[in-house]
């Protein structure tokens, strides 16, 4: 077996080194703290391995992303999201019987509790959609038994990826005004949500067959991305044995953040602000190279891509043929593809290798199908939803996990004294 050996104050220690199935190496630090007495600093953990997985594998260098041994290609390509669920959560993908099964159940655990409904009313009209999906989500464990038995964690898992689409669906209607709209039995899970969505009760919605597809394969694409900042929070959170739903509001939350899902709203608010400001992508490629001006270029860069985001070149590519299917035009399409070039000829940019991410084309996509901005990150977090519980689960299912509880160098004062409140100076204002 292979180690790694480390000195510190001159006395050596041989570390054990792990090895995944794909070649990718750790040095076990497990027993560090207690051989040495040091620990590791390692802010943002952009070095530090948190668990071992076999859900999703990520190669950053060469812009592969599989799922359990999948090419997203392949699945954004040919399967279904109600099978990318089964798949990440169970570790294959179903057979015709487990898909039907899969595909009944979400049926009947479509409908949230009818007094939950009313948790709606509470919520002001201009609320954002993400902040009423996290409530709402989190309030589940408030009706459903948190039993460890794993038939009841089961259901609990098919009740929170059938409603989850419910609760979305209800929270945008809320935004605009308008009734909400029961979930149909006789619906994909896709074309559900689309109902929920768009239909209203006066008139006929027939679910265009382009939109159902074109939300499956975003799903898909969104559907798990290993150990980022939401999943991390969910497996952080989960591992106190907090239970399934308030895991994953917590990893909503989290998801809420611009610098994670909710970047795919500020890329559109970004294009917009450089459509109308005329076109001018130097200005803004130049304002993003600033290390005084906080502005960034939204849905570029990556902490693991360093090539093309692989999910970001199939919905580019999606986006021709979707807007072509719908007769769409959008001239934000233009700006942004006016402003990849120039930010991908910029030498800042190639030195850095900042690539567009999958949210700089994403919103384009959720545009043409008529989702509104504000449900952009919404859009995310249902995507993203079976690959949270697959990580949860699979931390729950690991006999090596632990309560997540990462240590600190301290750099505040040394031990001093009590001061009585007459001898104090005022404490200086936060910047
Ligand atoms: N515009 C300008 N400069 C950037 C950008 C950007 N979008 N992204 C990274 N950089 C620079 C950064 O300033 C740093 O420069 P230097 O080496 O001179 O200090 C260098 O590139 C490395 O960046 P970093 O901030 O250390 O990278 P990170 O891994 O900590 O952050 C990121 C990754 C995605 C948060 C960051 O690239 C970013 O803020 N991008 C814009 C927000 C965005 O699109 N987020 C969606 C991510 S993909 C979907 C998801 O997972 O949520």
């Amino acid at each position: 077996m292979k180690k790694a050996q480390l000195m510190l104050d001159g006395k050596q220690y041989d570390l054990p080194v792990v090895v995944g199935s794909e070649g990718e190496v750790a040095i076990d630090i497990r027993n560090l703290r207690s051989q040495t007495g040091a620990i590791t600093l390692d802010s943002g953990y952009g070095n530090t391995g948190s668990c071992e997985s076999a859900i999703t594998y990520i190669d950053g260098e060469k812009g592969i992303l599989r799922y359990r041994g999948y090419p997203i290609e392949e699945l954004a390509e040919s399967s279904t999201f109600v099978e990318v669920c089964h798949l990440l959560i169970h570790g294959e993908l179903p057979t015709q019987e487990e898909l039907e099964e899969d595909e009944r159940a979400l049926k009947y655990h479509s409908l949230i509790p009818e007094d939950q409904k009313k948790f709606f009313e509470g919520f002001p009209p201009h609320a954002h959609p993400m902040s009423v999906l996290c409530s709402m989500v989190a309030s589940l464990s408030a009706y459903y038994s948190q039993s460890c038995c794993p038939e009841e964690l089961k259901t609990n898992i098919i009740r929170l990826l059938s409603k989850i689409r419910t609760i979305a669906a209800f929270s945008y209607k809320k935004s605009v005004g308008q009734p909400f709209m029961y979930p149909r039995n006789d619906l994909s899970y896709t074309g559900n949500f689309l109902h929920m969505m768009f239909a209203v009760p006066t008139e006929e919605y027939e679910v265009p067959k382009i939109l159902e597809e074109t939300l499956d394969m975003l799903l898909i694409l969104h559907a798990d991305h290993e150990q980022n900042c939401s999943t991390s929070t969910v497996r952080m959170v989960g591992s106190s044995g907090a239970d399934l739903f308030a895991s994953i509001s917590a990893g909503i939350s989290a998801l809420s953040g611009p610098l994670h899902g909710a970047a795919n709203q500020e890329v559109i608010h970004q294009l917009e602000m450089i459509r109308d400001d005329g076109g001018n992508y130097k200005k803004y490629v130049e304002k993003a190279k600033n290390k005084e001006d906080n502005f960034r270029l939204m849905g570029f860069g990556h902490r693991v891509y360093r090539e093309f985001d692989p999910r970001a070149k199939i919905v580019k590519a999606a986006a021709d043929r979707v807007f072509a299917e719908l007769g769409h035009e959008d001239p934000l399409f233009e700006v942004a593809k006016n402003l990849e070039r120039v930010a991908l000829e910029d030498e800042y940019f190639i030195e850095r290798k900042l690539y567009p991410n999958v949210d700089f084309y994403s919103g384009l996509l959720y545009r043409a199908m008529g989702i509104p901005t504000n449900m952009f990150t919404v859009m995310f977090a249902m995507g993203r939803l079976p690959g949270w519980i697959a990580q949860w689960k699979e931390m729950r299912e690991d006999p090596n996990s632990r309560i997540h509880r990462p240590r600190q160098i301290y750099t505040g004062h040394t031990a001093r004294s009590y001061v009585p409140i007459e001898e104090r100076s005022k404490t200086p204002v936060y910047s």
